[in-house]
């Protein structure tokens, strides 16, 4: 069930466990978050819209570090999607060199803050330092566990959904894959999410109620949450009031209410 905001908030390794949705309505697992509005709140300000992006920047740390006080174990960012290329040239590079910055710069404060870092996507456009950066930065930090963030970079759901046929067909033919045994148990396992739970709560920002081709085989049945505040304005109160709320919906998963 799509729903809006009814208030004007200004307001490849191990496979995580599956929640059972059963056991009750307790705070979300995993939320995913499309960061949407960066460019209106620089404009606002008589600013280029790379500004609103470093200020977004900003943010993702806050929200980050919120997390593990309110259960949420899996966060996941929508920072680039496979449409973002469509952009003009010179917000495309500011972005890659924001994107470089941003893991030179945070890539101590994560690991000593205990966040783990994965980055989904198709890393075939980016440039070789940035994918450097960002190999050196899985590695960095994979042996932390209080919060798990998955940063999406060059990331779109139909691509992902793509690769991961693609792959499942190249087993087949090798022989070591049967088609008799494509379910979508083995699909999740072709996608970059393999090893991430389903995300509970989809939360996206600035006002516009889409999901942009972001995580769509994993947000089957997530909740999603539209709100109007611009994301360089999105503070970890709001973030708390919105996974807060989420405990008190009725989650049935296709079933009925017990
Ligand atoms: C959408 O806002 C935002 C983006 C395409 C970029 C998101 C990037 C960040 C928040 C900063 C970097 C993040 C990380 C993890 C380092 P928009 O530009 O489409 O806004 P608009 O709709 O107002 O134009």
């Amino acid at each position: 069930m799509f729903t809006r905001s009814s208030t004007k908030r200004q307001a490849k390794g191990a496979e995580a466990a599956p929640r059972d949705p059963d056991e009750g309505h307790r705070g979300p697992r995993h939320v995913a978050v499309i960061m949407d509005g960066n460019g209106r709140w620089a404009q606002a300000r008589g600013r280029p819209r790379l500004f609103g992006h470093h200020a977004g920047a900003k943010r993702v740390r806050e929200i980050v570090n919120a997390c593990p006080d309110l259960g949420v174990e899996y966060l996941t960012v929508f920072a680039f999607s496979t449409e973002n290329w469509k952009r003009t040239q010179a917000e495309v590079s500011g972005l890659m060199s924001l994107f470089r910055r941003y893991i030179s710069k945070e890539a101590r404060a994560l690991r000593d803050e205990g966040v783990r870092v994965r980055f989904i996507g198709d890393r075939v456009r980016l440039d070789a330092k940035l994918i450097a950066l960002m190999d050196e930065l899985e590695s960095l930090t994979e042996h932390n566990e209080r919060i798990n963030l998955t940063i999406a970079l060059n990331y779109g759901s139909r691509d992902e959904v793509s690769r991961a046929i693609k792959d499942l067909a190249g087993d087949v033919a090798k022989g070591t894959l049967s088609p008799a045994d494509v379910d979508e148990e083995t699909l999740t396992k072709y996608l970059d999410t393999r090893v991430l739970p389903d995300p509970d709560l989809v939360i996206r920002t600035s006002g516009e109620a889409r999901i942009s081709n972001f995580l769509l085989w994993q947000s089957a049945y997530a909740e999603y949450e539209f709100v109007d505040t611009l994301w360089p304005d999105f503070t970890k109160d709001i973030f708390a009031g919105i996974v807060g709320a989420y405990g008190v919906r009725d989650r049935r998963f296709g079933g009925t209410s017990t």
